[in-house]
């Protein structure tokens, strides 16, 4: 179904988005980024680039983690997506959140949503990272404030506390 928005033809929407069902009009190429943002107020994710290169807008679209300044929300249509948000269980902050806070992995805080959607990636298909391995997992992430040691820090932290858990 389509109407017109300021003359331009827009499609409506439906996907879920941390475990609820979401409906929205949208023009077709409109970014996922901006839906997420500006049309429901998800705002972990971060703009950084807009270009694919930094990945501060990171979520999951059925599993798989993308920069979603480079997906049209059409393309997402009928997917489950998760954002930082739906990681946290009520109050209880997800191990990795934790961690990012506990170990300073977090200073401006704009990378620090895409950082973190990348190592819940990594843990999930390495539960016992080495260093470099954690590096290479955070490889399409850029962060401009923290040299990287306190988030890789951060990464091996929370590894070893769902280890022991
Ligand atoms: Fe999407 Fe940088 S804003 S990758
Ligand atoms: Fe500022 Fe990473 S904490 S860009």
């Amino acid at each position: 179904m389509t109407d017109s928005r300021e003359g331009r033809a827009t499609e409506e929407i439906l996907f879920t988005v941390n475990g609820e069902p979401k409906k929205v009009r949208a023009y077709p190429m409109e970014r996922l980024l901006d839906v997420l943002r500006l049309e429901f107020g998800l705002t972990g994710a971060k703009e950084g680039c807009g270009e694919g290169e930094c990945g501060s807008c990171s979520v999951f679209i059925d599993g798989v983690l993308v920069n979603s300044c480079l997906v049209p929300a059409l393309q997402a249509a009928g997917t489950s997506i998760v954002t930082i948000e739906g990681l946290a269980d009520g109050e209880t902050l997800h191990v990795l959140q934790e961690a990012f806070l506990e170990c300073g992995g977090a200073q401006c805080g704009i990378c620090t949503p895409g950082m973190i959607l990348a190592s819940v990636h990594l843990l999930n298909g390495k539960p016992d990272p080495t260093l470099e391995e954690i590096r290479e997992g955070l490889s399409g992430n850029l962060c401009r404030c923290t040299g990287y040691s306190q988030i890789l820090e951060a990464v091996a932290e929370a590894a070893r506390r769902r280890s022991t858990a």
